[in-house]
């Protein structure tokens, strides 16, 4: 089985009910009826999260690798707040421009961003080619937040025309769309698809875009009744989320919760640099939690109104930023697959220029390392970003706040504004991935699946089992288990229950080994260690234990 099929064949609410079942991750207020868009860590959950943000502030801000010149990487640590200067967010363009389209359908009173609707009709031989098909299927198939609209399929030929042929089946496959004609006889089916969706033609080959919605709203089906008339016209939404500061909330009182990390570290750069020893060039590092009120928060953790960036803002001489940049793309794709995000699930992704960010317009590039989700396969989703902001940020706020924000370089001789590489990932959407990636289904065993996470990540690292609840093991047990907590952090003592409900447990916990002690133990000293993935068993010195588990998480 290919990677490609593994994770597409990977069951979503499944591995949303281990979440719940094991305490990785439960819905935010749920005896209330939960609340949209918001997402608690459990036990384990809070614990794998951890391990990875540990991992990233050790990896990059700790020990980076050396960069493009040879060098050491020069990072260094940031903690802002949440709650910045209002003008902060003028300055950065989040008051003015974080915006997002959002329809209401006025009859369902559902909700969705104009820019995530999706559909387009076909009518395409003789001018449209396969690859202008391809791209429009590809954009689709790869982006998790498109709400499938309909598709019409007329009179395409030749290459072109098998192409929309194969993956309209396949696409209407993955939207689940009630197709009741085959896309293959092409009036028929065009005729099935005028009728369910009960409405006209866009135009030839013309997607349904935010910018077609905006003009043609009134004669647009509406995608969750499939019937015209009901759409309002695209509204802007700002994303961030407002607050009062003190007690007389007015409108001078605004404020608002970040909607990213990195701005924090733009408005802090200038204190670092005449507080530390740093030279251009150098990063800072920040991680923590920022806020969007998503019109539309869904796939699980993936689009959540309250989650956890890590950030890097690396600052660098204007013509040095191509080479910073690939060293940042790369950099982060190995590090994510030296995490376990191997095989071809992940994915580095160049922007088109037309998909350029404001402040990366001009630079050496911009790109996406994406992971096949299973709620996204055969497409992907993004997990981090890596973009040349040029020196936009530090512009502004030089502007904006009167500031002072040149950098004197002594080597060069030259006064400048640093250009800026931005590596940004989420945390949330790192654990979903990694949780994706390990849920591993497995008939043969008790618990019918089991996480098969990076021991660097695994939130628990070993078991300690006795056999049975007296004749002195669980006293051996204890004692173990004292002594590989204090060196691992999280292991679990369980001295209850059948040995095989206990390892069912920890194969869904993604615990890598097991240590089980019985009766050989008490006279020979020795005790049984369980493999997680290979269900192999051997025995080995209890003495040893500690330095054999060392070994082994190192690994
Ligand atoms: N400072 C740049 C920035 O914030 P972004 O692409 O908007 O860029 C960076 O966000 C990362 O933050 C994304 O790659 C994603 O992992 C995470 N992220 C963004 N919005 C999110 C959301 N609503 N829920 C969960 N993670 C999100």
């Amino acid at each position: 089985m290919s990677e490609a099929t593994t994770n597409a064949a990977k069951s979503m609410d499944e591995i949303m009910a281990l979440c719940k079942r094991r305490g990785f991750i439960f819905q935010a207020s749920e005896i209330y009826g939960g609340v949209n868009g918001f997402w608690d860590y459990g036990p384990l959950g809070a614990q794998l999260k951890k391990n990875l943000k540990d991992a990233w502030w050790q990896d990059t801000v700790l020990t980076p690798p050396d960069g493009p010149d040879g060098k050491p990487v020069s990072i260094v640590g940031l903690d802002s707040c949440i709650i910045q200067n209002p003008k902060v967010w003028e300055a950065s363009g989040h008051v003015g421009g974080f915006n997002d389209p959002m329809v209401d359908d006025k009859e369902t009173k559902q909700r969705f961003r104009a820019d995530h609707l999706w559909g387009f009709f076909l009518h395409a031989a003789p001018d449209g080619s396969a690859d202008e098909f391809r791209m429009i299927f590809e954009r689709a198939g790869s982006d998790p937040n498109f709400i499938p609209l309909f598709c019409c399929v007329a009179s395409a030929s030749g290459e072109a025309r098998e192409f929309v042929v194969q993956n309209s089946k396949k696409l209407f496959k993955q939207f689940k769309l009630t197709v009741t004609a085959d896309p293959a006889d092409s009036d028929e089916f065009a005729a099935m698809t005028l009728e369910q969706n009960g409405q006209r033609f866009i135009g030839a080959l013309a997607p349904v875009t935010g910018e077609a919605l905006a003009q043609s709203f009134a004669s647009i089906p509406s995608p969750f009744t499939h019937k015209a008339g009901s759409l309002t016209p695209p509204r802007a939404f700002n994303l961030m989320f407002r607050t009062y500061l003190g007690a007389t909330a007015t409108e001078d009182d605004i404020a608002y919760l970040r909607p990213e990390t990195a701005q924090g570290i733009f408005i802090n750069y200038k204190n670092v640099l005449d507080t530390t020893r740093v030279k251009m060039p150098f990063g800072i590092a920040q991680m923590g939690k920022a806020f969007r009120n998503e019109v539309t928060p869904r796939n699980f953790t993936f689009r959540s109104r309250e989650f956890e960036q890590m950030e890097i803002e690396f600052f660098c001489h204007p013509d040095t930023t191509r080479e910073w940049y690939t060293f940042w793309r790369d950099t982060r794709m190995a590090w994510w697959r030296s995490l376990g995000l191997t095989g071809d699930n992940l994915l580095l992704r160049e922007h088109d220029t037309d998909e350029l960010a404001h402040y990366a317009k001009t630079g050496a590039g911009t790109s996406d390392i994406e992971y096949r989700f299973p709620f996204t396969a055969p497409g992907f989703g993004e997990l981090e970003g890596v973009a040349d902001r040029s020196n936009f940020d530090l512009t502004q706020h030089a502007e904006h706040a009167r500031a002072k924000l040149e950098y004197f370089d002594q080597e060069r001789n030259e006064r400048y504004l640093p250009h800026v590489i931005e590596p940004s990932a989420g945390a949330d959407r790192g654990v979903l991935a990694l949780l994706c990636e390990a849920f591993t289904p497995d008939p043969e065993r008790a618990s019918k699946v089991y996480m098969k996470f990076h021991p660097r990540i695994a939130p628990i690292k070993a078991a300690v089992f006795p056999l049975v609840n007296k004749d002195g093991m669980p006293e051996v047990g204890e004692k173990l288990h004292k002594e590989l907590r204090s060196r691992f952090g999280m292991v679990d003592f369980d001295p209850k229950q059948s040995i095989g409900k206990r390892y069912a447990r920890m194969d869904e916990a993604g615990c890598p080994y097991c240590f089980t002690i019985d009766s050989d133990t008490l006279t020979d000293q020795t005790v049984t260690v369980r493999h997680r993935d290979t269900l192999e068993q051997d025995r080995i010195a209890l003495d040893k234990v500690g330095d054999w588990l060392g070994e082994k998480l190192k690994a």
